[in-house]
């Protein structure tokens, strides 16, 4: 874990010993579609292992990750209508808003010959953790006013610093030790940003609910305490930005490798809206080959690519047709799930045309197992943001592809996907693309 390359040696290891891997003494992987039923959607039943749960320094408040199993379908009900689809679509203009802003910016770099080369993982960075801010607090980070991560942003990213402290947990006496010994200025920055995140909650509190947003959700409740606002909206920036950066620059970078399927998808954008303002959220959701694209980047760049490890309950269970006991710890890997030759045809292929379903009998693609594929994971704990995710991730990347062409700059080449570390999320590595205006 600490390395960052958990994830590559689980595949590794299914690569070579099959389905079922014991990969601790205690813990096993499964790639099997059907474990996804036996693991995550058994109620709640199996619960995540303490060591991952992560409750941030100084706070008590029940949050998502890290609460009881009561206590989360408490929040989850709480939450449900800020997370409903009806309610995504009302964030559409403020989606709209940031994406203007975005191609203003791109606009200002476009040089005489109308070209631009910037970091996407960058610049999508700053879209999307501007616009997770505002839709959950109502005031964005500005990183795209002055086009540079926000102090914020960048400590809720020391996603390696969280890992080592999370494989300390491994170790219990060793981590009461170091955090015994840790002096606060070491926790400075995380400090800072738990100030500003009451800051943020305690201004939108005071400001009353004006606009559609999560902090919002969470008033009309009228049961959540401060500091559980606080744990929570800092915990749903966190999850609604960086999969989104994820997505889409793996969704670009996979595209710009594979110009066909790039000028497909383009070909159908250009002809289907003749104008940037056409590119609305409900005239987005009829473009299967759009939705293909994307899912073919959930597959093969899946936000979180380890396993997400649940404990079995007591007394057993069965998982993939066999008994497991009680205790033992369970995930299903996505990164080799989705890359597993039993789950998929060319496995390692972006193919976007394996989710269209047509003419299936003669595709080559029909013995995919789709069940395998959860990009939101299933049951009590999968992902409440989907609705936002989908309308995010069609409004961005549509946007960008209809107003411009993208290329790999000369002499520069994109970083391989499956080679980037992982820390919890992929370590992104800078992703130069040159942008040149269409119209
Ligand atoms: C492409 C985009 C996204 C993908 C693929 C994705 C995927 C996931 C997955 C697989 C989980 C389950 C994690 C686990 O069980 O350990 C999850 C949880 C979560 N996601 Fe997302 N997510 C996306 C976007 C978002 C957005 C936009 C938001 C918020 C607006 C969000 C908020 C959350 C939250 C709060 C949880 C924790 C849920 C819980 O434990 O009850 N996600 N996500």
């Amino acid at each position: 874990m600490v390395r960052g390359n958990l994830p590559h040696k689980i595949k590794h290891f299914h690569e070579k010993y099959g389905d079922i891997v014991r990969v601790a003494p205690d813990e096993l992987s499964f790639i099997r579609p059907d474990a996804w039923r036996d693991i995550y959607s058994k109620g709640r039943e199996f619960v995540r292992p303490d060591e991952y749960k992560d409750q941030p320094p100084g706070k008590t408040a029940a949050n998502l990750i890290a609460c009881s199993e009561t206590e989360h379908a408490r929040l989850r009900k709480i939450l449900a209508p800020g997370f409903s689809e009806k309610y995504a679509m009302e964030q559409e203009p403020f989606i709209q808003s940031y994406v203007d802003k975005l191609c203003e910016k791109l606009d200002d770099r476009l040089q005489n010959d109308k070209i631009s080369t910037v970091d996407v993982v960058e610049w999508i960075n700053y879209l999307a953790f501007d616009v997770i801010g505002d839709l959950t607090w109502g005031s964005s980070f500005g990183c795209l006013d002055g086009l540079t991560y926000h102090p914020w942003v960048q400590t809720v990213g020391q996603f390696k610093a969280a890992i080592v402290v999370g494989a300390l947990k491994f170790y219990p006496p060793i981590y009461s030790f170091l955090m015994a010994i840790t002096p606060p200025s070491a926790l400075q920055a995380v400090m800072d940003m738990w100030k500003l995140t009451e800051q943020n909650v305690r201004e939108r509190v005071a400001g009353g609910a004006s606009r559609p947003d999560i902090v919002g959700t969470m008033m009309a409740s009228e049961s959540m305490t401060q500091e559980e606002m606080e744990v929570n909206s800092m915990m749903i920036v966190a999850a609604g930005s960086e999969s989104i950066t994820t997505v889409l620059t793996g969704v670009i970078s996979h595209l710009l490798r594979t110009p066909d399927k790039l000028n497909t998808l383009v070909q159908i954008l250009r002809t289907t809206f003749l104008s940037e303002q056409e590119i609305t959220g409900s005239a987005l959701k009829s473009l299967p080959y759009l939705d293909a694209v994307l899912n073919e980047g959930m597959r093969l760049c899946p936000t979180i690519p380890d396993g997400m490890r649940r404990n079995v309950p007591v007394g057993g269970a069965t998982i993939a047709g066999q008994i497991i006991p009680g205790g033992m710890v369970v995930s299903i890997p996505p990164f080799t799930t989705y890359r597993a030759s039993r789950n998929f045809t060319h496995a390692e292929e972006f193919a976007p045309e394996r989710w269209l379903g047509e003419d299936v009998q003669s595709s080559k693609f029909q013995g995919d197992s789709k069940t395998a594929f959860n990009p939101f994971s299933l049951g009590a704990h999968n992902c409440p943001g989907q609705n936002l995710a989908w309308l995010e991730l069609r409004i961005i990347l549509v946007r960008l592809l209809w107003r411009y062409n993208l290329s790999i700059p000369p002499g520069v080449e994109l970083p391989q996907w499956e080679d980037q570390g992982i820390w919890w999320f992929w370590d992104k590595q800078p992703t130069m693309v040159r942008f040149q205006k269409f119209r």
